[in-house]
């Protein structure tokens, strides 16, 4: 048996610059992977991929917004004319979105949640799939959550479309797995991001050492996950170590979504 490892797999990270896609491109780097990160900041992006090449894999990195199509397109162009092909997809950018109830929910809003987290990943899935099927392999993951298996109030949108999610994966690798393209859903649990940064609010009146306390207590491992804990998995689906693993969704959650209710 051989170590984990995407020696030369060409991989594209999108939500790279922070959280779970920034430790999941150095991660795929220290297996020695070429890794193209996306997202905003292109300060923050620049750091990513020089933590990619310093690892031992090869960093690059394209500032792109994921809710903008003209952006995909031009990073799927840039992975290709770097390399030719793409091997591997973790597709990862999200956004809570605004936090309020349904009744109240502004449809710009929504709509902004929906095209970052869910019509993104189409868009891209659209884009890599006819390299794939044409070198006849290559491993997509998409980030779902928790929240793509359960129900959560106040942010409806991004309910919906991380249940969505798991319905576009199973859509795609039931198309592909014939022609040895595998495509998984990660689930994080809460994972210490700046993702939950505006939980604060809600959860202690803005007390970030508080919400962490309380977010620590109502998981059966009695901590939140940090990021390089949902990028290992990501890093793991990407490799050939998961050559046997297609359309499914694994939490990383210290055991949160076998306790709670829907
Ligand atoms: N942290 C958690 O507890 C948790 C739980 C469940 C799911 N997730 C999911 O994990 C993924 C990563 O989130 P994270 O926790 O690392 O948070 P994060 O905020 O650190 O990362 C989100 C990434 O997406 C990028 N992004 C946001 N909007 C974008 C846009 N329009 N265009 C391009 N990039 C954009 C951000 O810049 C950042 O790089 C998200 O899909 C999120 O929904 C996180």
């Amino acid at each position: 048996m051989s170590a984990l490892s995407l020696k030369d797999k060409r991989i594209i990270v999108t939500g790279a610059s922070t959280g779970i896609g920034a430790a999941a491109a150095e991660i795929m780097g220290s297996l020695g992977a070429k890794v193209l990160v996306a997202a905003r900041s292109e300060d923050k992006l620049k750091k990513v991929a020089e933590s990619v090449t310093k690892a031992g894999g090869e960093g690059h990195y394209l500032a792109a917004d994921m809710g903008k199509e003209d952006d995909i397109l031009a990073l799927v162009d840039k992975a290709k004319s770097l390399w030719g092909g793409v091997d591997g997809v973790f597709a990862n950018a999200g956004i809570s979105g605004l936090a309020a109830p349904i009744q109240d929910y502004p449809l710009e809003a929504y709509d902004e949640v929906m095209n970052v987290n869910l019509k993104s990943m189409f868009i891209l899935i659209q884009r890599v799939l006819p390299g794939m099927i044409e070198q006849g392999s290559g491993s997509i993951v998409c980030t779902g959550s928790i929240a793509s298996e359960r129900g959560a109030p106040m942010t409806p949108a991004y309910v919906m479309s991380k249940h969505a999610i798991v319905g576009l994966v199973r859509a795609a690798a039931s198309e592909v797995a014939k022609l040895n393209i595998r495509v998984n859903c990660l689930l994080p649990g809460v994972i210490n991001t700046p993702l939950l940064e505006p939980l604060a609010e809600h959860v202690a009146g803005g007390d970030m050492d508080k919400t962490l306390e309380i977010l620590d207590a109502m998981v059966p491992q009695r901590r939140i996950g940090k990021p390089e804990e949902a990028g290992w998995l990501a890093a793991f689906l990407l490799s050939d170590a998961a050559a046997y693993i297609n359309a499914q969704s694994l939490a990383v959650d210290g055991g949160l979504l076998g306790i709670m209710r829907s």
